[in-house]
């Protein structure tokens, strides 16, 4: 894992945003991994910003996202496909038909999860996958207890991320309590992974992700097997990390062929 500590948000979104420019410098048909949530926002307006002053270019770009409520349509405002088109899609030269977010209207969805997960098989994979955190763990939808192997299926939210994402609704009542979501496995077969942080309210699970054990408790730090993920967060979001000065010093130093 490399630990990547920057002052701001905006100072983690741009290198977040250069690496998704060099990827698809390298691969113009490159597969990408999206999240939601306040946590990609930052990320998001740079890439299109990048599309806008850099000619970014998303024309050949593959999307897949982690997660959809179950039983909310497209255009409603609260849903996952309604967040990426105001937040990134519309704002870019990326095919619409070359997106996916799992439908969490589908009527079958059981056949849904399965057709989601060779979807991404048929792409060729994921190249590389952004993530955020929960507050209790979770990367996609995955709470803790979630089998560290598990493939695209429906999932029930705890409390504590109702509670979480209670603020994107008038109440918490109206969150749904379902969700679609990538298993954590269809996750950690993703070629390389981003996972973001920001603030002093994710300070504890960045710490337990990073440096903990790794068990299905606190789902995101099954990461800690991959062998290719880049952890970027603020200074808060930092905070509680116990190598904290290695992760500075590792950076700083860090040998101009590796990017
Ligand atoms: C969203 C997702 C979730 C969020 C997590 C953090 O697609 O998969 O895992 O990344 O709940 O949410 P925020 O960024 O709102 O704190």
């Amino acid at each position: 894992m490399e630990i990547i500590i920057r002052p701001t948000q905006e100072q983690c979104a741009s290198i977040g945003g250069r690496i998704i420019a060099n990827l698809i410098k390298r691969k113009s048909d490159a597969v990408l991994g999206l999240a939601t949530g306040s946590t990609p926002i930052p990320l998001y307006s740079e890439l299109a910003r990048m599309h806008k002053d850099e000619e970014l270019s998303f024309s050949e770009i593959t999307t897949f996202n982690l997660d959809e409520y179950i039983g909310l349509s497209g255009d409603h405002p609260c849903s996952y496909q309604f967040f990426m088109n105001e937040e990134l899609f519309g704002k870019i030269d990326i095919r619409s038909d070359f997106t996916h977010i799992p439908n969490g209207e589908a009527e079958d969805i059981e056949s849904e999860c399965l057709e989601y997960e060779d979807a991404i098989r048929s792409s060729g994979g994921i190249d590389l996958q952004v993530l955020g955190i929960g507050s209790d763990g979770h990367i996609g939808f995955n709470e803790p207890g979630s089998s560290l192997g598990s493939r695209t299926r429906i999932k029930t939210l705890t409390g504590k991320t109702i509670e979480d994402n209670a603020r994107f609704f008038d109440n918490s009542n109206q969150v749904p309590r379902h969700c679609i979501t990538m298993g954590v496995g269809t996750i950690m077969d993703s070629a390389s992974l981003i996972l973001f942080a920001f603030g002093e309210g994710k300070a504890d699970i960045i710490s337990k992700a990073v440096e903990g054990p790794v068990s299905a408790m606190v789902p995101a730090s099954i990461l800690q097997l991959h062998p290719s993920v880049k952890v970027i967060v603020d200074e808060a979001a930092a905070s509680k990390l116990a190598n904290l000065d290695y992760y500075n010093e590792v950076y700083a130093n860090k040998p101009d062929w590796q990017e």
